[in-house]
């Protein structure tokens, strides 16, 4: 298999022709036709959930978002910090998982791991040839054959073999739905989404699922595909994944999704159309603004996780878009929860969902590699020593902690080098500014009603107006310090699939502007889980950079901008706290 191969975008990828999409130049025909807006506090309100078990952190949330008082050091030397990483739960004490919905009810889902009397704490083994994880649209006929006995020799292990594939897909079920509480927090329950351990975990679970194939069939260096869903070319479901007849097929995917039908990386459960072009432009728009445009640890990785504090702080870029966007794409709307992929309790029970995570994957050490000085890894232990359990190949029960994947090359792989055409393709202003420092909400006000009522019921079109504290900041401030736009207590049942777009400063209420436009600051997912009988709302926040989009809008220099939240999907079932800009140093 060639390991350095750079792919130039096709030609015929610009060829113009019609795909099922969500149709961008449609007016808002989901919402009523009046507009509620709302003015922001300056964000002094009170936190109704001050009762949270996250509480005695709340102080440390507000000083991190005054990044300019404690510095560039406040992750290694907060002065509120206690060491605290998140322990690898106790498998002693899983419990079955339980997975709900709104119209189909509920059913109980056992996806415990068998268990162990002895732990082993990792160590990359040695490897004498770095494994290269191949695009999957590119693999050849040997790879193919390799790959798919490999999950076939997988499916065929005894059921409780902790390597079988069900046992491994059941990992998944096990650290996102509820079957694990926190070690020493009995009420809390154990979530690796929505937070900074996303990345660490996804890594460390595809490399183990990797090590268990390459010990089937007897080849250390095998390597996982990836779904290459950030190029052109790569935009079908991967081929190897479609054939029937293959170990690498699952039936439960949305039939309309299948090859060669091209993904939509900003879905939100509907197909409509759009041309093949327009579609390449906003996923190669999306692509930029996700990896590009978030520069701080906390912006890509995820905000802080530590013990003790309730499950879903923020989601990462990637996490949130397009890695939730992918698996609804796949998961299959025939079934009752979505499942396999549109469901985090089933989705590796669909293989692609492997390649998927492996493209996740790939995100982390490009990100890292663009300029930036804060392009990094966070530094604290708090993050580095957090832990997770995984059988390896020889089912033996292993301990591995964040510091053990920052980097693929000690664990023996790297991704072959494709091309990165969405680096190229910043979103831009939909349409020329009119000057600077005009007021926006005066413009706006005209066609809205203005009140400040919180939390927001998210069930239609609202525009607010939030104030900017810091205005006309230097090249070097921004440097220092990444202007965020923050909803506050974003509150539904995670169980339902939810999506809504952030606009900044669109302010024509009757045509929504795209991911190719500046104004599309960013969207909020929610992938359905199962959870806890009686589980609590999932209470987490969206953190989006928009220094770099405020320039392009040329509103650096006004006091305010108007935020507009457009619901697509879960319409009426989320509630926002508050929303305000912070400035966070990292
Ligand atoms: Cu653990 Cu794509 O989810």
């Amino acid at each position: 298999m060639a390991s350095n191969v750079t792919l130039s975008l096709p030609s015929s990828a610009i060829q113009t022709s019609f795909l099922p999409r969500f149709n961008k130049k449609r007016p808002f025909n989901f919402v009523s036709n009046k507009v509620v807006s709302c003015r922001a506090s300056n964000g002094n309100q009170n936190n109704e959930h001050s009762s949270s078990p996250n509480n005695r952190f709340d102080r440390r949330d507000v000083l991190l978002g005054l990044g300019s008082v404690y510095g560039a050091s406040n992750l290694v030397s907060d002065p509120f910090a206690l060491a605290a990483p998140i322990a690898a739960p106790d498998l002693d004490l899983c419990q079955k998982a339980t997975v709900t919905s709104k119209t189909a009810g509920t059913i109980k889902v056992a996806c415990c791991p068998p268990k162990s009397a002895k732990i082993i704490d990792f160590k990359p083994p040695k490897f004498s040839k770095m494994r290269y994880r191949p695009a999957a649209q590119l693999v050849d006929q040997e790879y193919l054959d390799k790959f798919t006995k490999a999950v076939e020799l997988m499916k065929a292990l005894p059921e409780d073999d902790p390597r079988s594939f069900m046992q491994q897909a059941d990992v998944h079920c096990a650290y996102c739905n509820g079957a694990y509480d926190q070690v020493g927090f009995t009420d809390l329950e154990l979530q690796i989404h929505f937070s900074w351990l996303f990345f660490p975990f996804h890594r460390l679970y595809l490399y183990f699922w990797e090590r268990i194939l390459g010990k089937l069939i007897d080849d250390p260096d095998f390597a996982i595909p990836f779904w290459n869903w950030d190029t052109p070319s790569g935009y079908a479901l991967p081929a190897i994944y479609n054939d029937p007849k293959s170990t690498l097929y699952d039936e439960k995917r949305n039939v309309n999704h299948l090859p060669p039908v091209l993904i939509d990386l900003d879905y939100a459960g509907v197909d409509e159309e759009i041309s093949k072009r327009d579609l390449i432009k906003s996923n190669l728009s999306l692509m930029y603004r996700q990896v590009v445009t978030y520069k701080t640890p906390s912006l890509f990785l995820g905000a802080a996780y530590r013990a003790g504090d309730a499950p879903a702080p923020g989601m990462g870029s990637i996490e949130n878009v397009p890695h939730t966007p992918v698996h609804r794409w796949v998961g299959d709307p025939r079934q009752t929860y979505n499942e396999d992929m549109g469901n985090f309790y089933s989705a590796a029970r669909d293989p692609v969902f492997f390649a998927h995570h492996a493209n996740v994957d790939r995100m982390w050490p490009i990100w890292k590699s663009l300029p930036g000085k804060k392009r990094r890894d966070f530094t604290t232990t708090d993050w580095l020593d957090a832990s997770f359990l995984f059988y390896d190949e020889n089912a033996n029960l292993v301990r591995a902690k964040v510091r053990d994947c920052l980097d693929t090359r000690p664990l023996g792989y790297e991704y072959q080098k494709v091309d990165l055409p969405w680096l190229k393709t910043k979103p831009a202003p939909r349409r020329p500014r009119k000057g600077k420092g005009q007021a926006k909400a005066a413009e706006t006000s005209k066609t809205t009603v203005i009140s400040n009522t919180f939390p927001i019921v998210l069930d239609k079109l609202v525009r607010i107006e939030v104030p900017r504290p810091k205005k006309s900041r230097t090249q070097l401030e921004k440097e220092d310090e990444e202007e965020v736009l923050v909803l506050q207590n974003i509150q539904l049942d995670r169980n339902v699939p939810v999506k809504f777009d952030v606009y900044i400063n669109e302010e024509d209420g009757e045509t929504p502007t795209e991911p190719a436009d500046s104004e599309f600051a960013g969207s909020f997912t929610n992938l359905p889980r199962t959870q806890h009988s009686g589980g609590k709302k999932l209470d987490t926040k969206l953190t989006l950079p928009i220094s770099e989009l405020l320039e392009d809008l040329d509103a650096e220099g006004d006091d305010s901008i108007v935020v507009t939240l457009v619901p697509k999907l879960g319409k009426g079932q989320v509630s926002i706290g508050n929303i305000k800009i912070e400035y966070i140093r990292e």
